[in-house]
């Protein structure tokens, strides 16, 4: 078993961090954030994450993992450094590196051999510059770029059980040793440093292209009366196609696929590139959320003083995340627009314009409209009935064709979904 410092006690950090403590590996977190070291060392979880807070008070009670708010203590007796740092978009659209760098150049005189992985999301080409920065500051640590493919919602699942390990780095003792800590019975890629890191990029801005492709196949069911869920199901049912990441909706959000892709649109450019695939799978999702706003609109329209209801706030279920989040994007659209929107989430929330309710009967009351925007499963159990007489309207616009279109046409109520034809 290893000794291992996270600095970072972000979702990919903590899973990281709970995680291998799990594996039976000793674990220091460095954080810088006073309130959040006490609440871990507490054994509260500050983040909503599935399966994350039994795993920090089984990881401290084992003694095998700690935090603490010097990162140069958290490494002292580590041989594996891992960074688990924010890399968000910056005004360009570029990735902001200023806290990796910062971190970079405070663990360069204390880093001696210890081998320096990158976990963080970072451009093509950072690990080589982190090599060099330390090499200027005098220290010969390898440096390891492990990209992580976590989802949030599913972050635990997805460290235990990966598809695959991507490892890659210039000194191939230091990749294997980063390659064997985690050996989880799947196949890992060891692979030169620039690669490890386009796979993150390549991945991510595959995947958001995949959701609008499947997007615009829903546009085409909606106009031709074609039905979206036959059309994805035999898509899905092609070996070289497969089933996942098919699901038509309000659009991609969330912390990864929108800055990820914007990343390497601008990566690209900086080398005299074109990406004209994916900048136009970004520029067809923000026009998709603008699109679904008019038609949110367009059914209040002549209506005085219109009230939305807005089921969903997180930019999918199972997280409280609102970053990007098309739900909230949408609420705020409208919001603009002059509709009053009373929004509910399980988890999420939201302040003005928007005003969050405490249920999602509550969120209904008085509704010209009602908008489901994220796929929350509780959403499925609620009273239609109820929900129905609770309201002033009776549309449904289902942006997430999750309710039942029979129990919605039986509460007496319109159903619009996406892909489908129009109910009631
Ligand atoms: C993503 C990647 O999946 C993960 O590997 C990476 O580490 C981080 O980014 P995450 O942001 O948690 O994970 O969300 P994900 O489940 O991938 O969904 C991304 C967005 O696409 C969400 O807005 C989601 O609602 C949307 N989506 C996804 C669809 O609209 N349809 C789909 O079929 C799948």
């Amino acid at each position: 078993m290893a000794e291992i410092a996270v600095i970072g006690a972000g979702y990919v950090g903590l899973t990281l961090a709970v995680g291998a403590a799990h594996l039976g590996h000793n674990v220091s977190v460095g954080e810088p954030d006073e309130e959040r070291v006490c609440a871990l060392l507490a054994g509260n979880c500050p983040v909503f994450e599935e399966g994350i807070a039994d795993l920090l008070e089984e990881g401290l009670t084992a003694r095998r993992l700690t935090f603490m708010t010097s990162n140069v203590e958290a490494i002292e007796s580590a041989e594996f450094v891992f960074l688990a740092l924010p890399t968000p978009s910056a005004p360009d659209g570029s990735a902001d590196l200023s806290v990796l760098h910062a971190v970079v150049d405070e663990l360069a005189p204390h880093l001696g051999d210890r081998v320096l992985v990158l976990k963080s999301t970072v451009p093509v080409g950072t690990n080589r510059d982190v090599t060099a920065r330390l090499r200027t500051a005098g220290c010969l640590a390898p440096v390891v770029s492990n990209p992580e493919f976590l989802r949030e919602g599913t972050a635990l699942a997805d460290f235990m059980s990966p598809d695959h390990v991507v490892v890659g780095g210039d000194d191939p003792e230091a990749v294997a040793q980063v390659g064997a800590l985690f050996d989880l019975g799947c196949p890992v890629t060891m692979t030169d440093p620039m690669s490890a890191e386009l796979v993150k990029y390549a991945t991510n801005a595959y995947l958001a292209t995949r959701v609008m492709m499947a997007n615009s196949f829903a546009d085409l069911c909606e106009v031709l009366g074609a039905d979206i869920d036959a059309v994805t199901t035999g898509l899905g049912r092609d070996h070289r196609i497969g089933p996942h990441f098919l699901r038509p909706g309000p659009g991609f959000g969330g912390s990864c696929f929108p800055k990820d892709a914007r990343a390497l649109l601008d990566l690209a450019d900086r080398h005299g590139l074109n990406s004209p695939i994916l900048a136009a799978a970004v520029e067809v999702n923000a026009a998709r959320q603008e699109r679904m706003a008019d038609q949110v609109m367009a059914a209040v329209d002549g209506v005085e003083d219109p009230v939305v209801a807005l089921w969903g706030l997180a930019f999918k279920a199972g997280t409280d995340d609102t970053r990007e989040s098309p739900a909230l994007n949408i609420g705020e659209l409208i919001a603009a627009r002059g509709a009053n929107v009373q929004a509910y989430d399980p988890e999420a929330v939201a302040g003005d314009p928007i005003r969050l309710c405490e249920s999602a009967l509550d969120a209904a009351t008085g509704a010209d409209v009602l908008v489901i925007a994220t796929e929350w499963p509780e959403f499925t159990g609620e009273d239609l009935a109820e929900v129905a007489k609770a309201m002033r309207g009776d549309l449904v616009i289902d942006l997430r064709n999750l309710l039942d279109p029979e129990a919605v046409r039986t509460a007496g109520l319109r159903h619009r979904r996406v892909g489908k034809p129009e109910q009631g």
